[in-house]
């Protein structure tokens, strides 16, 4: 396999930039996720499996080191063997051959896998509620999401363009943006998790309390560990050190693919940045909107602590 350094002058670098979207069952997806469908929907899932499902920028990188740091009994350099996207095979991210697809990793890892997916609840593959696979979600609050989600875009060149902040806006809340509408996304998975076993995390309880959500993960994976190994794991899952760590801040990419001068992978990680980006006429018409689309039901956001 070839090292990413040298990838960074290989023609098939070409091959990550994938601008092009599709539909898939009215959520926008990549052409080529669109194009590989039915292998991602046919995905066999395994009972010991566990799913990390997110909407795009919503914690998915904090909670999947934090759960590597779990499994490894606090081990930093068993969690430093590879970067966080080869640790946990992205089940849908697809790439044209010969390259590694999410679905290529995932076949090779042997059991138990720790699986990444930003698919909404009703695209999941059925194997996983077939097999009773568990499954953390992390959610959080529209705002800070759509701002992360706005700058990240500006940076990967494996998403498509997200156009000026305005257009981003209404390109979010309509739901033209990969993965589809937000708001479908985390009801989908709010209704989902009493019928099944889902771990439903908030990105801004996670900041307030780490050490209680981690609790929270811990007694979900069925997993006691001494308070020394929980302060170590506080320690290295903090912002902080998350953002030097290079097997998970993606600076192991190219600039071609993350343009991290643009916009850092580990940009703030903080609830409430939302309020640095939006107007008052802007935050007003959004929130008129979220209660539209939120009507109905019991889920709720703290959109600053
Ligand atoms: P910001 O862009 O607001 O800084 P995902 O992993 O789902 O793509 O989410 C990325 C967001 O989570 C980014 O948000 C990133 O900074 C934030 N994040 C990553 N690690 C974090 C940590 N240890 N603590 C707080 N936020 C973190």
């Amino acid at each position: 396999k070839m090292s990413l350094d040298e990838m960074k002058d290989h023609q098939l670098v070409g091959k990550y930039i994938q601008p092009e979207t599709r539909e898939v069952d009215g959520v926008l997806m990549t052409k080529i996720i669109s194009d590989n469908w039915d292998k991602i929907w046919n995905f066999q899932a395994k009972p010991d499996d566990l799913l990390i499902a997110s909407y795009a920028k919503s914690g998915t990188t904090w909670t999947q080191e934090i759960v590597d740091m779990i499994q490894n009994d606090g081990d930093v350099q068993k969690c430093q063997r590879a970067n966080t996207f080869d640790r946990h095979p992205f089940i849908e991210w697809t790439f044209p051959p010969p390259l590694n697809s999410g679905l290529d990793l995932a076949s090779k890892m042997p059991s138990p896998r720790t699986l990444k997916t930003h698919l909404p609840a009703q695209l999941l593959p059925p194997s996983f509620w077939k097999e009773n696979s568990k499954i953390i979600y992390v959610a959080r609050n529209p705002k800070d999401c759509l701002v992360s989600y706005y700058h990240f875009s500006r940076m990967t060149k494996m998403m498509p363009d997200p156009g000026t902040w305005e257009e981003y806006i209404e390109s979010f809340k309509t739901g033209k943006v990969l993965w589809g509408s937000w708001y479908n996304h985390v009801k989908g998975w709010w209704d989902a998790k009493d019928k099944h076993h889902i771990l439903y995390l908030f990105y801004e309880d996670m900041k307030e309390d780490p050490k209680r959500e981690i609790q929270k993960i811990l007694k979900f994976l069925e997993k006691e560990m001494p308070e020394e190994v929980l302060n170590k794991i506080l320690y290295h899952i903090s912002f902080d050190v998350m953002k030097q760590n290079p097997m998970a801040n993606y600076t192991t990419l190219p600039t071609i693919l993350m343009d991290q001068p643009i916009s850092p992978f580990m940009r703030k990680g903080m609830p409430g940045d939302w309020k640095n980006y939006f107007t008052v006429a802007q935050n007003e018409e959004f929130d008129k909107d979220y209660q539209k689309k939120m009507a109905g039901s019991t889920l709720t956001f703290r959109t600053e602590i």
